[in-house]
């Protein structure tokens, strides 16, 4: 059985709430999923997954500083050929693009496109909800 690990951080919970969707998405697929705040997860333990997921909302036209910190973290383990997301609440304009990017480039993920950003105001929607749902529905697909 596949597996993913979801690894977000929220102020406000909207990225929470997103984080909590893609997981039904995923488990709905038959993925096995472990969901963790960032600072609880800990980047040796991305090893031991098929596809590492980052939520992450948007402050100041930057990411918040605990994912940050753990994506420069994630240098430390191969990712290479792993499956790789990224997802977040904002209010104009996300920079979700700073945790694509490495994912991408330097540790070698293959990428499920496009980057899932949903605006504050959308996220009480049901629509929205459903979204994120598929979100990890589409990367359940990518690990087949
Ligand atoms: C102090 C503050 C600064 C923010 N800065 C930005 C920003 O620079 N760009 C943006 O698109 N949204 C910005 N937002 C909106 C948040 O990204 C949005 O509320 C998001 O849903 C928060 O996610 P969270 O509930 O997971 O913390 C800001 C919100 C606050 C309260």
């Amino acid at each position: 059985m596949a597996n993913a690990i979801i690894v977000y951080d929220t102020v406000y919970n909207n990225t929470e709430i997103m984080a909590q969707e893609i997981e039904k998405g995923l488990k709905e697929a038959g993925v096995k999923v472990v969901v963790k705040k960032a600072l609880d997860a800990k980047v040796d333990e991305l090893k031991d997954f098929d596809a590492v997921v980052l939520g992450c909302p948007t402050y100041y036209d930057d990411l918040i500083s605990s994912i940050k910190w753990f994506l420069t973290e994630m240098r430390k383990v191969d990712l290479k050929g792993k499956v790789g997301a990224v997802f977040g609440s904002y209010g104009w304009k996300a920079v979700l693009e700073h945790i694509y990017a490495p994912m991408k480039n330097i540790f070698g993920m293959e990428m499920v496109d496009p980057i899932l950003k949903k605006k504050m105001t959308e996220l009480i929607t049901d629509e929205a909800k459903r979204d994120c749902r598929e979100f990890g529905k589409k990367i359940a697909a990518k690990l087949k």
